[in-house]
This record gives C-alpha cells, sequence and structure tokens, in this order.
C-alpha cells in the first residue's frame, strides 16, 4: 500500500494550478449518457473517482473515449445495460447519480444500493421521493435500487433536508420528464449550478439552479455539447489551509473567488492575509494565526469537505476553537490520528474542541477518509520532523497530483511504496 512520508516545518510557498471539481464531473459524466449524441467534457480532474465512473459508463455500454488526461469524449447510443453493479457503487457513492440520469432517458434503471460509508451514515431517501414524485415506481430488491415508469412527470418537490446528491440526481430526471418540475429547498452549490448548466448546454431547460428553488421544464431529448467543468474549490481550499498550516505565502489560480467565499472569510478571521484575483487567491500567513468558531453548512455556508482542513489549522492556532459538524455525523475521525501528532482536541457529540498547541511533532498516522486524510498531509507538512501518512488511497480519489502539486511549492513529499524507500527518503532530508 502506498503511503507519502513527509518532513514537515517549511513554509509553503509558490504558485499553485487548481484542476476541474470532481463532484461537478461525476454528476456531469452521469449525466452525459442521457443524449445518443456525443458529449465532450473538458477539465476532467484526473482521479480515481472519476476513472472508476468511467469504467462503469463502459460497463453498461456507452463509448467512452479518453481523449487526453483532462478530456473525455462519451456516446451514450450504445447503452445496452440499464443495470448498474454493486461493483462500482461500492467504490463511489456517486454512481447513483446514474439512477437518475438512466431513469429519465429510459425510464427504467437499476442501480446497487450504496452501502455504509466512512463519514457517517449517507441515505438516500430524498433522492427516491423525488423519483417517486415524478411517477416512478422504487423499489428495493436484493440489494439492487430498481426504478421504472411509464411515463415522468414533473411534480412540486420539497426536499426534506438540503441535499446536494439528491437535488443533483431529481434535476436530472426531471430534465427529460414530460412538464414542469419545481425543486424546493434545493442544494445551492457550485457544483449543482454546474450541472444545470451542463445539462442546459445539451438542451434541457434548468432555470434558478444556486437559488433554493430549481425550476425544470422538461424536454423531448437532449443533444450533444461540449462543456469544461468549473475549478474544484475544495481543492483550492485544501491548498489555501495548507498556506496557513505551514505560515507560507501560496497563489492558488484557476479558482473562482467566489466559490471560497467560507473559506477566505475564516483565514481572514485567525490572522491569515487573503487577496483576490479574477481567476486566482493568494493566502498569506505571516503573522501569529488565532482561535475562531466555525460550523459546517450546505453552500454559501462553510463546507463539510473542508472541516478538517480547518481543524489542522487551528489545532496549531492561539487560543480555543471550536468546530461544529451539521452534516454528516462521522467526520471526527482524524482527531485520533491528529492527537498522535500532538494535537489537543475533545470531541463531544458533534463539536469538536480545539486547544491550540505550538505545533505538531512527527508521526505515523492513516487517512481515514478522502479530506481528512488531506487534512493530515497538512499537519504533517507543518510538522517537525517526518510524518508518515498510510491509506492515502483515500486521497487519490480526488487530489490529482497532491504530492507533486505540494512539492512544485517547496514541501518534501514522497509517495513509497515500503519501509526501505521510507528510509532513504529520512537519510536524504536529514
Ligand atoms: C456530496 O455528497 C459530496 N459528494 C460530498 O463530498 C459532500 O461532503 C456532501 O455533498 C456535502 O456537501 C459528491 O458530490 C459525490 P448530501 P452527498 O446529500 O450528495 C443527508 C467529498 O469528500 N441526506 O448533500 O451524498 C445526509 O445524510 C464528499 O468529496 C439525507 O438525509 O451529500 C447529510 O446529512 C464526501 N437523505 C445531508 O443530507 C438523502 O437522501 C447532506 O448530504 C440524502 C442526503
Amino acid at each position: 500500500m502506498e503511503q507519502y512520508v513527509v518532513k514537515g516545518g517549511i513554509p509553503l510557498v509558490g504558485e499553485v494550478e487548481i484542476g476541474g471539481a470532481k463532484n461537478a464531473a461525476l454528476a456531469i459524466l452521469a449525466a452525459a449518457v442521457m443524449t445518443d449524441e456525443t458529449v465532450v467534457i473538458e477539465n476532467l480532474p484526473d482521479v480515481r473517482d472519476i476513472n472508476v465512473l468511467l469504467n462503469a459508463l463502459s460497463g453498461i455500454g456507452a463509448v467512452v473515449e479518453r481523449i487526453d488526461a483532462h478530456c473525455v469524449k462519451i456516446n451514450g447510443s450504445t447503452i445496452n445495460n440499464l443495470r448498474v453493479d454493486y461493483e462500482y457503487i461500492k467504490k463511489i457513492r456517486a454512481s447513483y447519480y446514474l439512477l437518475g440520469a438512466l431513469l429519465g432517458k429510459y425510464k427504467r434503471a437499476e442501480v446497487a444500493l450504496p452501502g455504509g460509508c466512512d463519514i457517517g451514515s449517507r441515505p438516500i431517501d430524498l433522492h427516491l421521493k423525488g423519483f417517486r414524485a415524478l411517477g416512478s415506481n422504487v423499489d428495493i430488491l436484493h440489494g439492487l435500487i430498481a426504478a421504472h415508469a411509464d411515463t415522468l412527470r414533473g411534480n412540486h418537490i420539497y426536499m426534506d433536508k438540503v441535499s446536494v446528491g439528491a437535488t443533483i440526481n431529481i434535476m436530472m430526471a426531471a430534465a427529460l420528464a414530460e412538464g414542469k418540475t419545481i425543486i424546493e429547498n434545493a442544494a445551492k452549490e457550485p457544483h449543482v449550478v454546474d450541472v444545470a448548466n451542463f445539462l442546459n448546454s445539451m438542451g434541457a431547460n434548468v432555470r434558478g439552479a444556486g437559488t433554493d428553488v430549481i425550476r425544470v421544464e422538461g424536454v423531448e431529448k437532449l443533444h450533444k455539447t461540449t462543456y469544461s467543468i468549473i475549478p474544484d474549490q475544495i481543492e483550492a481550499g485544501t491548498f489555501m489551509f495548507a498556506a496557513a498550516a505551514t505560515k507560507g505565502d501560496v497563489t492558488v489560480k484557476n479558482v473562482i473567488p467566489k466559490h471560497l467565499e467560507a473559506t477566505t472569510a475564516k483565514l481572514l478571521e485567525i490572522g491569515c492575509e487573503v487577496e483576490e484575483f479574477d481567476d486566482a487567491v493568494r493566502v498569506v500567513a505571516s503573522k501569529p494565526l488565532h482561535h475562531t468558531s466555525v460550523t459546517t453548512l450546505p453552500y454559501p455556508g462553510f463546507p463539510t469537505d473542508m472541516q478538517p482542513q480547518m481543524a489542522v489549522v487551528l489545532a496549531i492556532s492561539e487560543g480555543t476553537s471550536t468546530v461544529t459538524e451539521s452534516i454528516f455525523e462521522n467526520r471526527f475521525r482524524y482527531v485520533d490520528e491528529l492527537s498522535r501528532m500532538g494535537a489537543s482536541i475533545k470531541v463531544e457529540s458533534n463539536i469538536a474542541i480545539i486547544t491550540g498547541v505550538q505545533g505538531y511533532t512527527g508521526a505515523r498516522v492513516s487517512a481515514p477518509d478522502l479530506r481528512a486524510g488531506a487534512a493530515l498531509v497538512i499537519a504533517a507538512l507543518a510538522a517537525e520532523g517526518i510524518t508518515i501518512v498510510d491509506d492515502i488511497y483515500y486521497i487519490e480519489r480526488g487530489y490529482e497530483g497532491f504530492e507533486q502539486k505540494l512539492e512544485s511549492l517547496g514541501a518534501q513529499i514522497e509517495k513509497v511504496l515500503s519501509e526501505k524507500e521510507i528510509q532513504k527518503f529520512t537519510f536524504k532530508v536529514s
């Protein structure tokens, strides 16, 4: 199993380029098969989750042609199987977007029920409620969600909870339903807007994405398009917090600064300087950082996907901070690992109470999930001495060339496969 070995204590300095948004791309790839014409998707991140979904698309018969690492051509006219097996869904939950896409296009789909997840229980009741409201039968049989409808008809759907996945899934199915669908209490995340823009570029009629009421006027069919995915706000935020934790000076390029407002606000609050440009932000951490409180919320609130990275910075900032996780119940699994690096954090229910310490010391830690894994790497970059991060498989699900990008900012980090390689690295950097 691959690991990262990191020699910490070096301020990150320089410029880093952000890739396409993984969570927008996952939905857009699924939606791409909703037309029989060829769709070209650009600015695709070359990360594991994307590659698994592309395999799932080939698995149901779509033609997937990789033009290069960041561009793919997809044709869904050859789909010959409307069942997406557990093999894919167990690797990435987002294969459930194929339910909305296939149900919209073929009025029928069978997708394995996603299993439990490492950040907490992740129900999909709202997705199913939406499909039923559109007139689909939905049964759970032999571990599969089986949805079928004679006709999908638009409806007025109120989401009991703000859900990114359910909003997108319902929007996709509604795009090819008869008549008008109104989704109330919709998620407003930038990737919801990106999926709506993508659908519209294929001829759909989706209005209001980015507000809490989305209106979809169903169309008969969709057509070809070429579409470029928005930048990944979570990858960008991860580098912003890495700059803060290492007392660095990093310009994060190819971003939409508006999408980063919650992150920027928190960095300013704790004492960083943040400069915004048209498509870049610069984070400078030259003064001592101090405590704050943060609560994760749906967009435009502070993202749950950035919570561990923020906590890593607060744990080495002066004073007592609190981090409240309001979206997923099991997103503090990195706390014990961080404590092994010297952090002082107590978790009570969904609140982490963090008492700032002087700094981290290197240790051997394990990535418990994608974002927490990235956060542990940030801690390693700030730590005195050597840190080994195990289970970096998780990090590779969502960060392209993470170690290369960090290296280009001056970090001493290497991906290794054995104890011998760890020793070699340690010898080299000492
Ligand atoms: C998306 O997950 C992202 N995944 C997650 O990113 C992200 O953490 C999350 O949104 C919140 O922003 C993808 O886009 C592939 P939700 P999703 O439905 O859509 C509850 C990462 O690290 N809920 O918005 O599954 C749910 O339990 C990942 O990149 C229901 O109750 O999240 C949660 O409390 C991890 N019933 C809340 O809603 C449902 O049917 C929000 O979840 C659906 C959700």
